[in-house]
């Protein structure tokens, strides 16, 4: 019998669970332990799946002192950084939340401690694995557009602050931007191949997150990081993005998603903008349409929706995780890619605190 591999959980909150449902899919994987800094929280998850007999720890070392092929690690963003590295250094396979941290100095040490240990460190994307988005990357990477210069990214909700550990400082690290704004960057740079980023200049406000009316007296004293963040941003190659990102305002979203091209255009709809809820950014796509020119005439073209009604896109990413151990495969969304994407987080939020634009400077790894 294929032997199992050993799975451990770091942070048993919110998203602990949608990891803990698709690893009991998978039948060569067992999870032996999981560990919360609030205790009992640990037990307390793993017994109401049913594993009396897995490990409960209220630290991630203890949980990393047991044998183990790999962890996922579900804690809220101001400590990805310190279980990914610990985990490495372990020797262990990660499959890490995103966004992948809340500076860039955070990824970088965190890249360096994945090539120093040979292991995997992948960062949950699982927007990637959608039928949709990969049919938007093989139209764009295909050379269907020609040249592409200039892409809007971002989303938004009408109403749509997650509140909990989402809105401080102290745990989230930084807001909107990094919550979904990781999703809407991912989206548009790995459409266009993940060039450089070079420069950036932001804003970003707090206005609803700090306001009662919106969030409640006792959230909105806690509230300290942002709502909404905008940004243009210069990548290697002479292309732009125009980001935008919301978790709450008055407007119904904000802007779909296009790729402007030499020879043709790609845009593609926000999902659900008629709800409090909705925005391009987490894999669902509205209407895709191709702008170009036949016989000199400018015509356009509907792109055909290719998602089974079915998909399910975290099932896919937490397998290619499992997939990338067994095989000894390569992280199925690699780290020299997301280090782009939360550079530009850093510089959005450098920008916005300096109020000019900043440069993309990352060190050597
Ligand atoms: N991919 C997705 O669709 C998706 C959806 C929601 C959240 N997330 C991400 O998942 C992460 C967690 O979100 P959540 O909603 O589960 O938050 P949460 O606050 O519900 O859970 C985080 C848990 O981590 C624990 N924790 C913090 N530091 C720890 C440490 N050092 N060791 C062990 N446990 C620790 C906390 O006590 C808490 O129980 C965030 O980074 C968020 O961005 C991803």
């Amino acid at each position: 019998m294929e032997k199992k591999l050993r799975i451990g959980i770091i942070g048993t909150g919110g998203i602990a669970n949608a990891h803990m449902k698709a690893y009991q899919k998978l039948p060569n994987v067992e999870i032996v332990a999981g560990a919360d800094i609030v205790p009992g929280k640990a037990r307390a998850f793993l017994d109401s799946y049913g594993l009396t007999e897995a490990k409960a720890f209220d630290n991630h070392k203890d949980l990393l002192e047991l044998e183990l092929d790999g962890v996922s690690v579900c804690t809220y963003n101001t400590q990805h950084a310190p279980c990914v590295i610990d985990a490495l250094d372990k020797g262990v396979h990660v499959l890490c939340e995103k966004p992948m941290s809340v500076t860039l100095e955070e990824a970088v040490e965190m890249r360096r401690a994945e090539l120093r240990s040979g292991k995997i460190l992948t960062i949950g994307f699982q927007p990637r694995f959608g039928e949709n988005m990969k049919l938007i990357k093989n139209i764009v990477s295909g050379g269907e557009l020609g040249k592409v210069y200039y892409v809007q990214t971002g989303g938004g909700r009408r109403r749509g602050i997650p509140g909990r550990t989402f809105i401080e400082k102290k745990t989230a690290g930084v807001g909107v931007l990094a919550d979904i704004g990781c999703y809407g960057l991912d989206m548009a740079l790995n459409t266009i191949g993940y060039p450089k980023p070079l420069t950036v200049s932001a804003v970003t406000f707090d206005y609803f997150g700090k306001d009662p009316k919106y969030m409640g007296e006792k959230d909105a004293a806690r509230f300290d990081v942002d709502d909404f963040a905008g940004a243009f941003i210069r990548l290697e190659g002479g292309i732009t993005i125009d980001f935008r990102m919301s978790w709450a305002m008055h407007m119904d979203y904000m802007g779909d998603t296009m790729f402007l091209g030499t020879d043709a255009g790609l845009k593609v709809e926000s999902p659900g903008k008629d709800g409090l809820w909705g925005g391009a950014w987490d894999g669902d796509v509205g209407p895709m349409t191709l702008f170009h020119d036949v016989g000199g005439k400018c015509v356009q073209t509907a792109i055909p929706s290719v998602a089974p009604k079915d998909e399910d896109k975290f099932f896919l990413k937490i397998k290619s995780f499992v997939d990338a151990i067994v095989n000894g495969g390569e992280a199925p969304i690699p780290t020299s890619q997301i280090i782009y994407n939360q550079a530009i987080i850093d510089g959005i939020r450098r920008s916005a605190e300096l109020g000019k634009e900043v440069d993309i400077v990352i060190p050597e790894i």
